[in-house]
């Protein structure tokens, strides 16, 4: 499968320069208002009389500021969490090893991470929401760069992603040698007993996502590791369809949790009848860049057979 690679330069894209709109406009405003503290006291400090406001008025902006540097670093991390998972339908023999990233939105991925990956993964997916509107084709060029480097890279749809120019994302796919898999199946080890499958849907909510197609080349008896970038196709599966591995993204982890409670459930693993499946908090962020309680991560899958 790696002969499929090929090298890349990536093109210059520093972190300052690979930033969104968005994180540059939060910098500014970080900036402003630490220049405003400091003028604030300055000036209010020299009248002193009202300290005890002074004091207090300081402890909350100081407490507002920390709270959202603490949330920019949250939604910033380049998190990898590893996690083993053993099967009985697997195939006796070599283990596989895979990375799964999905809502990488406007972030630039950090070289760090591809770092730890190289010759450890077997293959890597795209689990949806690659980008989003506005987000510079130069920053996703850069990115799949930096996958298609690092091992194959099977991409599937999410529902941000259909504010891209297709036919430019295409482009890029073609570039990298992205395989897309929408409602299509690739076997990852097509010899073994049995056979191994990896099925991608298109996303649940803005495409045509289509069950029966992503199963159609797919043997009866395989080991079956099913992508959708929107969870909710795990409703969709029956215990007769045989996945035993379900992988996806969208819900950010709810990103900003208060109080433990967000929009959406906060992402992790958990199993579905006999089926493992992994709702990830996502790499990147929507709306603004900033995470509470659930933070960046990114995923370094193991499975093997259950001897
Ligand atoms: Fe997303």
């Amino acid at each position: 499968m790696h002969s499929l690679l090929h090298s890349l330069s990536p093109p210059f894209c520093n972190s300052f320069h690979c930033m969104g709109e968005v994180d540059r406009l939060f910098l500014f405003l970080g900036r402003s208002v630490i220049l405003i503290i400091i003028l604030y006291f300055i000036l209010v400090g020299a009248k002193s009389g009202l300290m005890i406001y002074v004091y207090i008025g300081a402890a909350i902006l100081i407490f507002l500021l920390g709270l959202l540097f603490f949330m920019w670093k949250e939604a910033h991390l380049n998190e990898i969490k590893e996690k083993t998972l053993s099967f009985r339908r697997y195939p006796k023999g070599k283990p596989l090893t895979f990375f799964f990233i999905s809502d990488i939105h406007r972030r630039t991925i950090d070289r760090s991470i591809l770092q730890q990956l190289k010759g450890k993964v077997d293959f890597i997916i795209i689990g949806g929401d690659l980008g989003e509107q506005g987000v510079p084709l130069q920053r996703i060029d850069y990115n799949l760069g930096l996958l298609g480097e690092t091992a194959p890279v099977f991409f599937v749809w999410g529902n941000n992603d259909y504010e891209l120019p297709e036919d430019k994302l295409r482009q890029l796919f073609k570039k990298h040698k992205i395989l897309p898999l929408r409602n299509e199946s690739y076997p990852l080890i097509p010899d073994s007993e049995p056979p191994v499958y990896l099925m991608g849907v298109d996303d649940f909510s803005k495409g045509k996502s289509d069950k029966a197609s992503a199963f159609a080349r797919v043997p009866s008896e395989a080991f079956k590791i099913f992508v959708s970038h929107n969870p909710f196709f795990a409703k969709k599966l029956t215990k007769g369809d045989g996945v035993s591995l379900f992988l996806s993204g969208h819900t950010h982890g709810g990103q900003i949790r208060l109080f433990n409670r967000g929009l959406y459930q906060k992402g992790g693993w958990e199993k579905q009848g006999g089926m493992m499946v992994l709702v990830s908090n996502g790499y990147g962020t929507t709306a603004v860049p900033l995470r509470l309680g659930a933070r960046a991560e990114t995923h370094l899958i193991t499975i093997h057979s259950e001897e």
